[in-house]
């Protein structure tokens, strides 16, 4: 039987007249941990209702005083969100199917396992889940999850919110350490947005992008004449910045030589110009950042150990986007609203599978990579919602494993669960996802290299749920 940890708020209504059966069902479903009550018929079951909120109603379809067509009208009627499973006889898939059209979430033929039972409403947890994320995305981000321009919910970034509050008055350098895309710059800026140097300029310069024979000048500044090139005294961006911040962005591409210069330069408040020996003042908080593992480069003589403790004095890591999928909810909402605004559109949301996807992808170009997948999918989307096919392949049959095992290894057994059951189910939904990646959603090569039928494929595919996947 499943675990009974994650069912410990749902709570069950058993309508059925049958004592044995109703009983039965009652027992296994405590044992699994759901809250459960029952009744014997239609009626009681609808006044139950109306006092109390359940999550799921599980119904026999012949009930003794109201069929169950009607039954699950009314159901409707008092509670909308309640999910309703309908339990059937021997022959009546029929009118089984007819009930989902009327709003029954799913149905159970008799008669079923108590893992049948359980692995049913397992599966209306996970989309009620889904679905309350989504009801997080549609409402308007609270105020407290954005700082500057930055929009997080996480702890972590919580925490980066609180060290740049404090650090933001003091004129302290400050490096900032994170993958490509984690929002270095956009933190740099929000840095000097709540300093008192707000007023002043924020200057920015790629240390990676500029060559090394320009960068002195680009930094310091020159003085007529002092190169062929030098035919006026032209200022420097640590000048440029007087008063305000300048932000030293891949300060770990920054050649040894200029590195000396600039240690000099943070230590002394003051430069020179290319050319000239008279020193100028400078008054300039520098930020930096950098992708690399400076303390390595150290250790490598790559750069040079008093500039990093320079730069060090306050360091603030920003953590891959992997590592905060709470943020992802919010950070699609933002991007949404962004490019809705921009494009002249008013998409709404994302389907609770487009959003599995989302949250289960590995975002390897962080938030960047999770803005460009939102305008395109924004651009691409027909309806009035994000779906799964608006987004890019590579995030649509992520299974959320690739980078974090070795391939083929894809699977880490718990000593707690064992169960043979269990993950050869989750054994086929990966191998599903990646034959369906390798053909391009190709569902008639797909089912080729998993050696099955075509027919057996679209089984597997509605029996799991990914029927969103793959071309038909
Ligand atoms: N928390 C966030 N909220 C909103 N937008 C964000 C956030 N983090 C990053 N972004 C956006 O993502 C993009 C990348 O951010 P940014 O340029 O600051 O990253 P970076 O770490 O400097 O990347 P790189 O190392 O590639 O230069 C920008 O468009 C930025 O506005
Ligand atoms: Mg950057």
């Amino acid at each position: 039987m499943a675990d009974a940890q994650s069912a410990e708020s749902m709570l069950v209504l058993v309508v059925d007249d049958e004592d044995s059966l109703r009983t039965s069902i009652v027992l296994n479903l405590e044992l699994a941990g759901y809250g459960v009550k029952s009744v014997d018929n239609a009626e009681r079951a609808l006044s139950l209702i109306q006092q109390e909120k359940f999550d799921i109603v599980l119904c026999d379809l012949r009930l003794p005083d109201l069929d169950g067509m009607t039954f699950i009208e009314k159901c409707r009627e008092t509670d909308e969100s309640v999910a309703i499973v309908l339990m059937t006889g021997f022959g009546s898939n029929d009118l089984a199917i007819e009930a989902m059209r009327k709003g029954a979430y799913d149905y159970l033929s008799k008669p079923f396992s108590p893992d049948e039972l359980v692995f049913t409403l397992r599966k209306i947890e996970e989309r009620e889940r889904l679905r309350t994320e989504n009801e997080e995305l549609k409402s308007v981000i609270n105020e407290q999850f954005r700082f500057s321009n930055i929009v997080a919910k996480s702890k972590k970034m919580q925490d980066v919110f609180q060290t740049v509050k404090r650090l933001a008055n003091f004129n302290t350098t400050v490096l900032i350490t994170g993958q490509s895309g984690t929002g270095k710059e956009l933190l740099a800026r929000a840095i000097h947005h709540n300093s008192p140097r707000r007023g002043k300029p924020f200057i920015a310069i790629n240390c990676g992008a500029i060559p090394e024979t320009l960068m002195e000048s680009e930094l310091f500044g020159h003085k007529k004449g002092a190169f062929t090139d030098a035919t006026r005294d032209k200022k420097g961006l640590f000048e440029e910045a007087n008063g305000g911040t300048l932000f030293l962005d891949e300060i770990g591409e920054m050649p040894v030589h200029l590195q000396v210069k600039l240690l000099r330069a943070l230590q002394e408040q003051q430069i020179r110009r290319v050319g000239d020996e008279l020193p100028v003042e400078i008054d300039v908080r520098v930020v930096a950042a950098t992708l690399r593992d400076l303390e390595k480069d150290v250790e490598n003589g790559r750069f040079r150990e008093d500039l990093f403790y320079r730069l060090n004095v306050v360091s603030i890591h920003l953590p891959a986007l992997k590592d905060r999928p709470e943020d992802i909810p919010v950070l699609i909402e933002h991007f949404m609203k962004k490019h809705n605004k921009r494009l002249g559109l008013s998409i709404q949301g994302v389907t609770p599978e487009a959003l599995r996807c989302l949250m289960n992808y590995q975002w390897r170009g962080n938030i960047r990579e999770l803005e460009n997948c939102i305008e395109r999918a924004l651009v691409l989307t027909e309806s009035s919602t994000v779906d799964v096919e608006s987004l890019p392949n590579t995030v649509r049959y992520s299974d959320g494993e690739e980078g974090r095992s070795e391939e083929g290894a894809a699977f880490v057994f718990d000593d707690s669960n064992l169960s043979i059951k269990h993950h050869s189910r989750e054994l086929e939904i990966q191998l599903i996802r990646k034959a369906l990646a390798k053909t391009d959603g190709n569902r008639t090569h797909a089912a080729k290299i998993l050696e099955i039928s075509h027919r057996a494929l679209l089984y597997k595919l509605k029996e799991y749920e990914l029927t969103e996947l793959g071309k038909k």
